[in-house]
């Protein structure tokens, strides 16, 4: 483009966080367990019990996202402060502290932007079934109901659930199903269905309660490309960029599953039940826009029942591969992060484009950072000039989107401070303000502006005119 679009007037600014991985006070003022803190830790990293303590120090972190100029802070409602299990009688304090926290932000203009749901399920409802049990879906409406009721004079953005296709496609990494059924897709494809059900009436709920606010659906996207040009590569790319993320935004957006999907579904004897009246309960809800998170693309093949499908693509945690379906392919034109990721900002305006000209819908980008060993220096001093780095050319990338059509309306980078990674410990930072603690050690957890602080609030300052 030789004219590029400026930013618009009122784009959110903005940083994120989740309530498990900054909050810490994991069992206090009546907060009930989630499965987050039930939940087995790999060796070597910390556990979430006082993450960065921002339950503590909620308002030194807001008075610095102010500083720093945030239009927009995208956080989490951990659903066990609210409701220790799940259900029954809501918890006063779990309601004060959010509402402090609301109205904190408020004060100093930053706009909340709340996810009702990220990954940290109430234990009580996990252990009679979780997302398995259709009872769930009717808890997460009455939840609903209690976040609009009294957080819903100030709240005008919300997120249904965090990343449902991430506990979808990994869920036996994540812990939302027994590994040892016979068939733990078809079981964790019966949770989505119910998470969709969950998020449909949520999504009705609120445009009945709060008919000024804006509600959407929150999943993990990045455009999948094919290995090669040779077609077989294409079809595979096609069956995940399907099965990984159109399903869940067809889901959402028309009321009803993509026909590859459903056909993937059947041919692997993953068919979800569903009952009289859910898809109209699908076809009823409408989101206003969508959110989404994008930290690198996928890249695959041909998979041609060899059995050796399984390899990691894009982010090195994550094994992916499907027989028949889609083999794991690394993208040899990408350079990685520390920690294996594959980056690609051109992707990031790929993923853009393709999204809006799906759904036609508001967009509002909910994730996108660098994990990195940071290393403080005397005189308290982050030189992550790696970090700025990658988020300008994701930035310069989303611009070219606006300039290419695509209606923007903010961008939320991971994360607004450090916090505790979602496998990888607090070693793995994202933030913009560092977090004194190293994995067992907790120091004295004091805050300190990394260089990447100042220089997005010089963004946020200019509108990104300087990139
Ligand atoms: C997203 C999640 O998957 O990626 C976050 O919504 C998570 O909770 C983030 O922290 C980065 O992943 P990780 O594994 O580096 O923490």
């Amino acid at each position: 483009h030789q004219n590029v679009k400026p930013f618009p007037k009122n784009f959110f600014w903005g940083a994120s966080t989740s309530a498990y991985q900054v909050e810490g006070a994991w069992n206090e003022d009546g907060k009930g367990p989630s499965v987050i803190d039930v939940g087995h830790h790999p060796e070597g990293v910390t556990d979430f019990k006082v993450a960065s303590d921002h339950y503590h120090r909620y308002k030194e972190d807001v008075a610095l996202l102010a500083e720093m100029g945030l239009k927009a802070y995208r956080f989490s409602i951990a659903w066990t402060r609210i409701y220790p299990n799940g259900t029954g009688e809501a918890n006063p304090k779990g309601i004060e502290f959010y509402n402090s926290l609301i109205n904190e932000l408020k004060e100093k203009g930053i706009e909340p932007i709340v996810t009702m749901y990220h990954f940290d399920l109430p234990y009580a409802l996990q252990q009679k079934g979780g997302w398995s049990n259709r009872e769930t879906v009717d808890a997460f409406e009455n939840y609903a109901k209690t976040l609009f009721t009294h957080f819903g004079d100030r709240v005008k953005y919300w997120l249904t659930i965090n990343e449902q296709n991430m506990m979808i496609l990994h869920g036996t990494a994540i812990g939302t199903v027994d590994l040892h059924l016979e068939n733990p897709e078809k079981e964790l494809y019966q949770q989505n269905h119910h998470m969709l059900l969950a998020q449909a009436k949520a999504i009705k709920l609120c445009h009945e309660m709060l008919p000024d606010a804006k509600i959407g659906p929150a999943p993990n996207i990045c455009y999948i490309y094919p290995a090669s040009s040779r077609p077989e590569d294409v079809l595979a790319a096609q069956n995940f960029n399907s099965i990984r993320n159109w399903l869940y935004l067809d889901a959402a957006c028309f009321g009803r599953y993509n026909s590859v999907a459903w056909s993937y579904f059947e041919e692997k004897g993953y068919t979800p039940a569903i009952q009289e009246g859910d898809m109209e309960i699908l076809a009823s809800a409408k989101p206003d826009f969508i959110a989404f998170n994008y930290y690198t693309s996928m890249t695959v093949a041909h998979s041609n029942k060899d059995g050796n499908d399984r390899h990691s693509t894009g982010d090195q945690q994550i094994v992916i591969g499907d027989s028949g379906v889609y083999k794991g392919h690394t993208n040899e034109h990408l350079r990685k992060t520390e920690f294996g990721w594959e980056i690609d900002p051109v992707g990031f305006r790929i993923t853009l484009r393709e999204i809006y000209d799906r759904y036609h819908l508001p967009l509002l980008v909910t994730e996108n950072g660098l994990g990195a060993f940071d290393k403080l220096e005397e005189g308290d001093v982050i030189n992550d000039d790696y970090r700025i780095d990658f988020l300008r050319e994701h930035i310069k990338q989303a611009q070219l989107a606006i300039t290419d059509g695509v209606d923007l309306i903010g961008y939320c980078p991971w994360s607004a401070i450090d916090l505790v990674s979602t496998h990888q410990g607090i070693s793995k930072r994202y933030g913009f303000i560092y977090v004194n603690r190293d994995e067992f050690d907790l120091k004295d957890l004091r805050r300190i502006r990394k260089k990447s602080f100042y220089w997005y609030q010089k963004i946020i300052q200019t509108n990104g005119e300087n990139l």
